[in-house]
Formats: C-alpha cells, structure tokens, sequence
C-alpha cells in the first residue's frame, strides 16, 4: 500500500494539527498511546506520522522523508524549504516582533545588537530599514538577552505576550504575521497527487469552518 508520510510538529501545535487530520478522516489511533515512539502508522487509512522537531519539519518535507508536513510560517520564512505550501491552515498564530526593555529607544548612531532565534528574518527586516545590525544567534530563552545586556532587541515570536511582559520587556514593532502552513515534497505532489490534493482540500475546509464558527461564536 502506497502510504502518505507525514511530519507533525512536536509540541502543542502538533497536537492540534493531529487532531485535524484525525477529523478529517486521517485517523491514527496508535498515536494515542503513551510510549516514546516517534513513528505511527494505519494501514487502513494509509497514513503515517512522525513526530518532528518543529525546525526539522521542512527539512524531512524537502528531502522527501516525508511527503507532507505542517510548519510554522517563521521556520518556512527562516530556512525557506524547496517544499510547496499548499495552505494556511489559520491555527499557530502568532507574530514575529521586534521587543525591548520598556525604556529602550533606538538612537540609531550605533550598530544594533539583535538577539533571536531567526537571523535570516531579523537580518532581511533591518536590511529593509537600512539599519546596520549585529545579531546574536540563540537557540532559546531569548527573553533574557536584553536584560542582561547581552543585546538591545530581541526579534522572537509573541504569541500571548506573556513571557514579555513578565520579563519586563514590550513589543516594539511587528515583523510579520505567523500561523501553521501545510507544506509538501515538490516530488511527492506530482506522484501522489491525488492522494495530496484531497488531505489538502479537506484540511482546509475544515479549519475555514472551524475559523467561521469562532468568528460567529465572537460576534
Ligand atoms: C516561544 C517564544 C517566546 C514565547 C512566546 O518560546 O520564543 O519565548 O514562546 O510566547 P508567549 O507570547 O505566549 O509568552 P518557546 O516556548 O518556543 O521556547 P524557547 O525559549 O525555547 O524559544
């Protein structure tokens, strides 16, 4: 049987993004129990799941290990993928931001330390500005960068504004919206394309009503 590879997130999103391909007919129940497996499969429904890295997603995608997977959109504009994105699946938001100390202000005369995870996204955007940085690269807990001095900025995701805000620091500007994109392996959508197009149409269907529903729940 010709199954469909497919790489989940690790983490909260993929969670979420699991339950959707559950609902929309692309169940696995094996994925439920609790062990340290990384791989599930159905045979029945011809899907099987890895569990990712969410920054290792594309590239499994890419190099065709896998023949869909769904990404944030900051890990598809930071590495940017040889992949298809194929829809935007409105769950995961969140925005790429500038942040500071509340009291910090920009006096442009000299080179701005930028601390972040994303060096490709906060290099293009201050390349946009024509404002001469020098980045930190960090793998985590960037929140504590400016508080120790070890940067002016941080470029990093506000998803609540949380850990901002109990760290003492505040956005500054917004670099761009993220959500969770479902992508595919260039090679994998021509050959099973069929099989691809219709997750794809389903996928989005369902998250177009699921986002209905919640904006008339809203009003
Ligand atoms: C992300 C991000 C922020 C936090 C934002 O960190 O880097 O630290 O979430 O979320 P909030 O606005 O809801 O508080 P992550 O959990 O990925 O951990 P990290 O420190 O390893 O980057």
């Amino acid at each position: 049987m010709d199954f469909i590879n497919i790489a989940l997130p690790k983490g909260r999103l993929g969670e979420k993004v699991y339950s959707i391909f559950q609902s929309v007919g692309y169940e696995c129940p094996s994925i439920a129990e609790e062990n340290r497996k990384l791989i599930f499969e159905n045979p029945q429904r011809g899907v099987r799941y890895f569990w990712v890295k969410p920054t290792d997603v594309p590239i499994y995608v890419e190099r065709g290990a896998a023949d869909v997977g769904v990404a944030g959109k900051d890990i598809l504009l930071e590495y940017q993928p040889d992949v298809y994105e194929l829809a935007d699946l409105g769950i995961g938001k969140c925005r790429m931001c500038v942040a500071a100390k509340k009291d910090f202000h920009d006096t442009m005369g000299r080179t701005l330390r930028v601390a972040t995870k994303f060096p490709r996204i906060a290099q293009e955007y201050y390349a946009s500005l024509s404002r001469s940085i020098d980045i930190i690269k960090l793998n985590g807990s960037i929140e504590i960068a400016p508080i120790l001095g070890l940067s002016d900025v941080i470029v990093d995701i506000v998803e609540t504004g949380k850990t901002l805000l109990e760290n003492n620091l505040e956005p500054k500007e917004t670099i761009v919206d993220i959500s969770a994109r479902l992508i595919a392996n260039k090679v994998s959508y021509k050959f099973k394309n069929q099989k691809i197009t219709d997750l794809c149409g389903r996928m989005e269907q369902f998250c177009r009503l699921q986002a209905e529903q919640e904006r008339s729940k809203a009003t």
